[in-house]
């Protein structure tokens, strides 16, 4: 049992983190060095700092696959992008689904993640600001990026891989967080790629619940049918 003085150093604590890695310009060595020293603190610290973007972006992977997949979620691939310690697959998890891979920068928050059990495979020292090599087209169902579409983590163009590897009508599922959106500008990033036909957005909940001094945007993401794709490849 926490005292009050207690949760009001972590609260602070998560608080000076989470400025810290705004500033770290998506520099891939600086954002392992950082994740290396705030994997063991990293839950305690942001769970006092009422971090609710895992259970909505599992909730929302549970949406999309009731409302329009057909396979049932133990059997659904799902990606879940810059996994960090496992918050995402273990919200996932609860939901039942059983397929879900990790990949983080991080190899500390990544073997936090394979702790958790609930991955079937988890892989470190991936950048999703680079290419996805060792992951082939149409690999997922469900992509998932939660807590990462964040000042000085990982730029807008990252979505075009996060599509690439999510199957013809399958779903790309991220947060971004408002100051986040703003600055980058997000949105000229996500028309770019529906006029290229790389991904169509399919439902955003605008400015929801995230940490306690900001709150996030939640986007959905189709995945447009390609004219080419051989028929194994469509849901
Ligand atoms: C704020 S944490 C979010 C982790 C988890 N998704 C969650 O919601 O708790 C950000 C994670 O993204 C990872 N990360 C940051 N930049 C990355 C990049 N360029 N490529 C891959 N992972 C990255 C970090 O290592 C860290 O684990």
């Amino acid at each position: 049992m926490q005292t009050k003085d207690q949760r009001t150093a972590l609260e602070q604590a998560a608080r000076k983190r989470i400025k810290d890695s705004h500033a770290l310009d998506g520099d891939a060595g600086r954002l392992a060095e950082f994740y290396r020293g705030w994997a063991s603190a990293y839950e305690l610290e942001v769970g006092r700092d009422e971090y609710c973007g895992p259970v909505i972006v599992a909730e929302l992977a549970g949406a999309v696959q009731t409302a329009y997949l057909a396979r049932e979620r133990p059997a659904i691939p799902i990606l879940d992008a810059g996994s960090g310690t496992g918050l995402v697959g273990v919200q996932l998890d609860r939901l039942g689904f059983r397929t879900i891979d990790g990949l983080d920068l991080s190899e500390e928050m990544a073997e936090k993640a394979r702790q958790t059990q609930v991955y079937r495979h988890i892989r470190a020292g991936v950048d999703l600001n680079g290419p996805l090599s060792g992951y082939p087209s149409a690999s997922y169902y469900i992509t998932v990026c939660c807590g990462v579409f964040t000042l000085g983590h990982v730029r807008p163009d990252a979505l075009r891989e996060l599509a690439r590897v999510t199957r013809p009508n399958g779903f790309v599922i991220v947060s971004t967080r408002k100051s986040y959106a703003d600055a980058t500008c997000f949105e000229d990033e996500v028309r770019h790629l529906q006029d290229e036909g790389v991904l169509v957005p399919a439902q955003c909940l605008n400015d929801g619940r995230y940490i306690a001094e900001e709150g996030a945007h939640y986007w959905v993401f189709r995945v447009p049918e390609k004219a080419s794709a051989p028929a194994e490849h469509r849901l």
